[in-house]
């Protein structure tokens, strides 16, 4: 196999919010790459529909975005970044303006749509239900202005390099070349961890390479066990998953059972527009009460042109699945969706590791808690993304380009022969079964025996894109079965049905490190 070597100032790897938004902070100071696994604008961003919380609204008030987000959190929000983020906002997304990104208007004034767990409309939203694409549109043309920085796509990062307890570079590999590259700073910026379930709302990218890379270069992890499982995921045995976004019930939109029964307002006050986790757990326990693998969204009593202009992408989908959402009632089903937990982090976007920073949905700032409010995590990937810039670039000042070493890999003889599709299957069918929205010691038992049968894939030296992804996610697999089995309580996304109180140890964060195992911080 070829191999090549370069430096560069600062390497940010991820090229969704967060990792561009660094990239625009960093780009006045230095050359700046920036690597993505797959092509430049393939990351959960562009793919993200419901919208941007914001106060900016008239009838809004930071206050009031502050107090949505720690409730939200369910007592685990780190509120010093919670009081940053919702400070931040307003500023970053006029900043987002100014560089042309445009939010749907309701005359001369911007829209701000509702979404659960929000007690005001702050929500903004572009080309009806299409954020994320304009949000990466705005930031891509941005980062284009500056000639100091590149961007390799295809570029997979397998592993960070440290020397010294320092983060020096990473290795990556491109069209089957190592390529091993030197940096002042590195930030990681790899989004979540949504494919490591069987059913989810995340795109193929989102195998939390970022997580497993830190954990064994030796970061702290923490918090893994929060994972949010979205509601209403499209339903079908023959169609893919995708996202039907909360600001449809929002805009009016009712849950029924395959009965045509309204269930929520049974489950909880807010009804339809009840927190994320106990909207998911409510539809499960209508699906084993009516014996159905899915429940039903209705939208068809809002005006179809409204529906239409409002939701054109979501309409448009379900149209080539043969579902007119104006007049058909949606087969939907909850799917995982976010991850709370990650890298730790200071609010300046530093890892336990020095020269190793992170930001967005790899990162764990504190932010969300145990449970995130919706419609928070773009803002927190720009906000955290240019603090986490910033701090790189005067962590560098006194730190000199590292000497190139040469790149050294070859391909390890004794790699085993793995059946990776089957080995992907089968993990993340044992993340949704035992794993996901309701757990309990007996389910995470049987799912880190299996995870244990495949030790030798950790073990072993592997080199493709492919190899790499099933080593990280069964290494990320471990490491939220190990943290749901010691948070022996239920708060915000972590049920267990053996304890479903909050438990003793409820205020308490958990953290991993590949030295010490999963402990209570
Ligand atoms: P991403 O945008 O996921 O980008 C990750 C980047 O890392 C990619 O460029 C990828 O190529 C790169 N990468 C990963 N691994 C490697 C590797 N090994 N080597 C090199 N590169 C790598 N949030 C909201 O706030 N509002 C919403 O309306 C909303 N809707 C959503 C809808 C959907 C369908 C989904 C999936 C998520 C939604 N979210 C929403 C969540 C939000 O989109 C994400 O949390 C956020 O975009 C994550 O941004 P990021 O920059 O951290 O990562
Ligand atoms: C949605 O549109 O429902 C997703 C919003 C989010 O995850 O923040």
């Amino acid at each position: 196999m070829k191999s090549s070597v370069e430096n560069t100032d600062f390497l940010i790897i991820g090229g969704g919010v967060a990792g561009l938004r660094a990239a625009i902070e960093l780009a006045p100071q230095g050359r700046v790459i920036v690597l993505t696994k797959d092509r430049l604008n393939e990351g959960s961003t562009g793919y993200a529909q419901g919208g941007i919380a914001v106060a900016l609204s008239d009838e809004d008030e930071v206050r009031i975005h502050y107090e949505d987000t720690i409730n939200a959190g369910d007592g685990l929000c780190d509120e010093e970044a919670v009081r940053s983020l919702v400070e931040k906002g307003p500023e970053f997304i006029l900043e987002l303006i100014s560089w042309g990104a445009e939010f749907d208007k309701e005359g001369s004034k911007l829209d701000f749509t509702m979404e659960a767990a929000h007690s005001r409309k702050r929500i903004l939203h572009s080309h009806g239900d299409s954020t994320g694409k304009e949000l990466e549109r705005v930031l891509v043309n941005k980062v284009r202005t500056f000639p100091s920085v590149s961007k390799y796509d295809f570029s997979f990062t397998r592993d960070l390099i440290i020397e010294d307890g320092r983060c020096i570079g990473v290795s990556a590999i491109k069209n089957d070349e190592i390529k091993n590259i030197f940096a002042r700073a590195v930030i990681l910026a790899t989004g979540g961890a949504g494919r490591l379930f069987s059913r989810t709302t995340n795109p193929p990218i989102t195998t939390a390479d970022g997580m497993a890379i830190a954990y064994r270069a030796g970061a702290v992890l923490k918090d893994m066990e929060f994972v949010q499982f979205h509601p209403t995921s499209f339903y079908s045995t023959s169609a893919p998953q995708f996202l039907l976004s909360e600001s449809l019930r929002g805009e009016g939109a009712f849950l029924r059972n395959i009965n045509g029964k309204r269930f929520m307002p049974e489950y909880h006050p807010m009804a339809d527009l009840a927190p994320r986790d106990a909207v998911a757990r409510a539809i499960v326990s209508e699906m084993v009460k009516t014996g159905a693998p899915h429940v039903y969204l209705d939208l068809t009593h809002l005006e179809a042109p409204f529906t239409k202009k409002r939701f054109p992408l979501i309409y448009s989908t379900c149209l080539t699945f043969n579902v007119d959402i104006t007049k058909d009632l949606i087969p939907v089903s909850p799917a995982a969706h976010y991850i709370m937990g990650g890298v730790k982090t200071n609010l300046k976007g530093e890892t336990s590791i020095k020269g190793l920073f992170a930001a967005g949905e790899v990162a764990c700032t504190g932010v969300h808690g145990a449970n995130r409010l919706a419609s928070n995590s773009l803002l927190e990937g720009l906000v955290f993304g240019a603090e986490t810039g910033r701090t790189a670039a005067q962590y560098a000042v006194n730190i000199k380009k590292p000497d190139a070493a040469p790149a050294l890999n070859k391909k390890n003889p004794e790699t085993p022969d793995l059946d990776l599709q089957k080995m992907k299957d089968t993990m993340r069918r044992t993340m949704w079964d035992k794993v996901g929205i309701i757990r309990c010691r007996e389910s995470l038992s049987e799912a880190k025996n299996k995870f244990n049968e495949w030790d030798h894939v950790l073990k072993a030296a592997l080199l493709s894109r492919q190899e790499l992804e099933l080593k990280n996610m069964l290494t990320v697999s471990h490491l939220i079965t190990d943290a749901c089995l010691l948070r022996e309580g239920s708060i915000g996304a972590h049920y267990r049905s053996d304890f479903k109180d909050r438990g003793k140890n409820w205020k308490r964060h958990t953290e991993c490190q590949r030295e010490k195992g999963t402990g209570w911080a």
